[in-house]
């Protein structure tokens, strides 16, 4: 088993947790999912990794007196772990600048939308109200101001003009989970280190680009 150990921190569905735990069921991925973390112990992602016999740990937000007792105790439980980076992937708590310092570089985030555009809540409504015509979804290193940071891996997806919220977001997820076990598997094999506020990546071949929405004919 790979020794890159990682950590995924959730607070709800966990479908990018659980793409990240299949991917690193592939005997060359790079990095073995060695905890879960939540938050709220009705995380549905909990049962999913138990299933897949992953162990998991809960600890309550609501148990300590502020945001930085609480982080202390999470960055207690993941060093314990030995953990070399710590994917959040619907983790749904700010982080104080405490523990963003004390994991610089080893502490990632997916967010559905191509940063630096649309940050926050409700990603989809407001590409929809916004009415641009591609969306997309991000892997980025996390700095302390929210869904700030080095951008890893991005894929961009077309917004169709009967899109819902809901089937924007369905359709942006798909694209989440081929690019978070991407991202993992950079970082795991050294080849994406920050430098200079962004991200150098080892060359590659760029993919032939070809997506024009609406399409030409
Ligand atoms: C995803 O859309 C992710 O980009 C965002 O929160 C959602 C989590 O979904 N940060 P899941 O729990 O991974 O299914």
């Amino acid at each position: 088993m790979a020794g890159f150990k990682i950590a995924i921190l959730i607070s709800g569905r966990g479908s990018n947790m659980a793409a990240l735990i299949e991917a690193a069921k592939a005997e060359d991925f790079p990095a073995q999912v060695a905890l879960v973390l939540s938050n709220r112990e009705d995380a549905q992602g909990l049962a999913t990794a138990r299933a897949a016999n992953i162990p998991t740990q809960v600890i309550k937000h609501g148990d300590f007196e502020g945001r930085e007792a609480f982080d202390a105790a999470m960055t207690e439980v993941l060093a314990a772990a030995d953990v070399r980076l710590i994917c959040l992937a619907g983790f749904m708590r700010l982080l104080s600048p405490e523990f963003c310092q004390r994991w610089r570089d080893s502490l990632i985030n997916i967010h559905p939308s191509l940063l630096p555009a649309f940050k926050g809540l409700n990603v989809h409504e407001r590409m929809l109200e916004t009415g641009v015509r591609i969306g997309g979804c991000t892997v980025h290193y996390v700095r302390p101001a929210m869904d700030e940071g080095p951008i890893i891996v991005q894929a961009a997806v077309p917004i169709a003009s009967d899109d819902t919220p809901d089937t924007l977001a369905a359709r942006i997820l798909e694209q989440e989970h081929r690019i978070y076990p991407l991202a993992v598997r950079l970082i795991a094999e050294g080849r994406a280190r920050t430098a200079g506020g962004m991200v150098a990546l080892d060359s590659f071949e760029l993919p032939e680009i070809r997506l024009i929405n609406p399409p030409t004919q």
